[in-house]
């Protein structure tokens, strides 16, 4: 018989600290109106010192614990989708679940940019189906202030901070993840980027210097790659599942930029309801966009069970995905 792979508990966090627009106008040369108009941000989250990315990252998997009434001594396996970890050893994971005291489970990290969080569930979801009893954490987080360049207005006004949280396990019924979807070209590296602070580059002054251990974007070539991406794996997710546009009742897509799900939408013919949006709140979060906004879809109601919702994602690498679900 079968397995299902579900998602039975969600949980978000994101710091107490605020950055909106107007405060941003202050520090660098920028507008309210340009940051509105260009990508839909009016306020990020921006992590104190005290605040590394496994403090988010725990907080979110409280909540998604206690949603899905789990205890973390109960859990198998901790997934965490980051491009921003506490350090390069040991992993965001590992800290998480010594937190947690998720004695039983494995731990790792992994990296797929703004998709860390739906590769993540891909991993889970073959895991549960092998075995039904299997209780996955899969946790998007990121503290990509600190990595984002305050000096280049074209790259500091996007990003935010946050950790967002699924508890993933399995059920007979044919329902949770139906499909996934998971693509990469590694040939267009360079148009998202953090060059240093891996093992390419040593950390010199000259390094430090370039600006390399902060976020390089080529913001319209992202964008080109990213419609073309997301409109494509969409499209192939719907076709795994026989769905038509319409069969979709509500779309989670990586929060980049409003411009590109407002494209998405309109390629799908999907009206608004259908398009979750919260980017105005936190702007770009990387992995954790995804989870943030499906725990915020979740605990609003948006979510109802046996909806068909689908997620999509697109980041540096690049990478991009889609996991399909019926909730
Ligand atoms: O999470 C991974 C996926 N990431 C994405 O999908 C991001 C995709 N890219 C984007 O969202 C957009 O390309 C951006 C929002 C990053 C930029 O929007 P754009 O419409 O492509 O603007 P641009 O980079 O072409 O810049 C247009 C103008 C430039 O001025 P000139 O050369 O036309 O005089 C920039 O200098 O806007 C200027 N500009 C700004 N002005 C005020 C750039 N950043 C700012 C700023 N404030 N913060």
């Amino acid at each position: 018989m079968a397995n299902y792979a579900v998602i039975t508990g969600t949980g978000a966090f994101v710091p107490s600290r605020v950055v909106t627009n107007k405060d941003l106008e202050w520090e660098i040369d920028t507008t309210d109106e340009w940051i509105r108009t260009r990508t839909g941000i009016r306020q990020r989250y921006i992590a104190s010192d005290e605040e590394p990315n496994s403090y988010l990252a725990v907080q979110a998997s409280k909540k998604a614990l206690e949603m899905a009434d789990v205890r973390a001594a109960d859990l198998d396996l901790i997934i965490v989708g980051t491009l921003t970890p506490d350090m390069p050893m040991p992993s965001v994971a590992c800290l998480v679940q010594k937190e947690l005291g998720a004695a039983r489970a494995g731990a790792f990290d992994l990296s797929a940019t703004c998709s860390g969080f739906l590769y993540g569930l891909s991993i889970a979801d073959k895991f549960v189906r092998d075995r039904r009893r299997m209780k996955v954490l899969v946790i998007g987080s990121e503290v990509l202030s600190r990595r984002v360049n305050w000096d280049d207005r074209s790259t500091c006004v996007l990003f935010g901070d946050g950790a967002g949280a699924a508890v993933v396990t399995g059920t007979r019924e044919p329902r949770g993840i139906l499909s996934t979807h998971l693509h990469a070209d590694g040939r267009l590296w360079e148009f998202l980027t953090i060059r240093a602070l891996g093992t390419a580059h040593p950390v010199t002054p000259e390094i430090l210097d370039k600006g390399w251990q902060y976020i390089e974007m080529s913001g319209r070539d992202v964008f080109k790659n990213a419609v073309r991406a997301l409109e494509s794996v969409t499209w192939e997710a719907l076709k795994a599942n026989a769905w038509t546009p319409e069969d979709v009742d509500l779309l989670v897509c990586h929060q980049a930029n409003m411009r590109i799900l407002d494209y998405l939408r309109e390629r799908l013919g999907l009206p608004e309801e259908k398009v979750f949006i919260n980017i105005h709140k936190y702007g770009n979060t990387s992995a954790a966009s995804i989870p943030i906004a499906l725990d915020e879809a979740n605990r609003s109601g948006k979510l109802r069970p046996g909806m068909n919702v689908l997620m999509v994602s697109f980041g540096g690498g690049f990478t991009w995905g889609a996991v399909a679900m019926k909730w």
